[in-house]
């Protein structure tokens, strides 16, 4: 089979496309034949190996497992013999944790808990963008944040793969949702749900008089004090992107102190979870939710693919095509 691999941490020029065996699954996991899959920032992260204390994971002398990829959508291939609840032929989308054997190949072995099936219509290239940004947006909104029916919900990086699917998710619990994002996504951030938009090039939403009850941060540009004065006073804020090591640093330092009074600061990391990825596939199939892709790719360019994300200004979800 084809597969993606690197032998060092760097850039996206030093991936490899070479031939390996198609992997065997062992009894608890299922070999899926991947379709299509998509790029977040954390495949970039985990190839360079930056920030660099992700090695104390993924390997600190170089990386230990020489595939990666996490979001995918495919069809069963092949199920190790403890598995009953999946066949052969089976359409499935989800996230290859980074210890297995990595999503950008033909074929890939997974635990079932990391995937779901695909009952509707959804098609491989809008099931497979959904993953790890669709739980990020899922699980930060209705879990951490606890929107309600008429919460008041910004959303920070709005036409972005995770900030796509927050405005819409932040829709579906009720919420009434203003999306920040530059001039040429206006549009596109109001046609997927939002209420109101901020042009950040034009305003600094931390800086004007309308309160929210939640703010959910996926650009990580925004430090404590500014959104302190424009969250509510039992408002909410999750962290999801930080903006590098020292943003980081700070944001956990002053959310401590800063979440009293009935306000909460926090951060997540999103969990791949069936039941979650249930929920989106339903949202995804019943059309309340839509995956917005901003470009599909062949296999071949993946490297393009990866660099082309990395520059940070992605439309929604950018997608390669294995094998559809
Ligand atoms: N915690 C977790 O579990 C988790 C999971 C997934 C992702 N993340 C993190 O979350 C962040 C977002 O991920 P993503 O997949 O959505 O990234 P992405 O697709 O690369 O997001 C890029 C988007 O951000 C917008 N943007 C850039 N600067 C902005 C600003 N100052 N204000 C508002 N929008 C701005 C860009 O719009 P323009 O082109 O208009 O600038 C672009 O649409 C990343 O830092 C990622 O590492 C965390």
């Amino acid at each position: 089979m084809r597969a993606y691999i690197r032998t060092r941490y760097g850039g996206a020029e030093r991936l490899q496309l070479v031939e390996l065996p198609k992997p065997e699954p062992k009894e608890d996991e299922v070999l899926i034949k991947v379709k299509a899959v998509s790029i977040n920032p954390l495949d970039w992260h985990i190839m360079r190996g930056t920030p660099y204390f992700i090695r104390f994971i993924t390997g600190v002398f170089g990386p230990k497992n020489k595939q990666f990829g996490a979001d995918f959508a495919g069809e069963i291939a092949g199920v190790g013999n403890n598995i009953h609840d999946y066949q052969v032929g089976d359409r499935v989308f989800g996230a290859i944790p980074k210890e297995q054997s990595g999503a950008y190949a033909d074929y890939a072995v997974t635990k079932v808990k990391s995937i779901t099936k695909i009952g509707g219509q959804a098609s491989d290239v809008n099931a497979a963008a959904m993953p790890v940004a669709g739980l990020t947006a899922l699980q930060g909104l209705r879990d951490f944040c606890q929107v309600k029916q008429g919460n008041k919900v910004l959303i920070n990086g709005a036409s972005g793969g995770v900030g796509t699917y927050a405005v819409q998710i932040a829709k579906w619990l009720g919420a009434e949702v203003t999306g920040v994002c530059s001039t040429k996504n206006l549009e596109l951030v109001t046609s997927i749900g939002a209420d109101h938009v901020i042009d950040y090039t034009k305003e600094d939403f931390s800086r004007g008089t309308h309160k929210y009850d939640v703010i959910y941060e996926a650009v990580g540009n925004c430090d404590v004090t500014s959104m302190k004065r424009v969250l509510s006073r039992n408002g909410r804020v999750v962290m999801i992107g930080f903006g590098g090591i020292g943003k980081m640093m700070k944001y956990s330092m002053q959310s401590k102190s800063a979440s009293k009074d009935g306000q909460v600061f926090g951060s997540i990391t999103a969990k791949v979870k069936t039941e979650d990825l249930s929920t989106l596939e339903e949202l995804l199939s019943s059309g309340i939710i839509k995956s917005v892709i901003d470009s599909e790719h062949p296999f071949e360019d993946l490297p393009k693919a990866i660099a082309y994300q990395e520059k940070g200004h992605a439309r929604g979800k950018v997608i390669v095509k294995v094998n559809s």
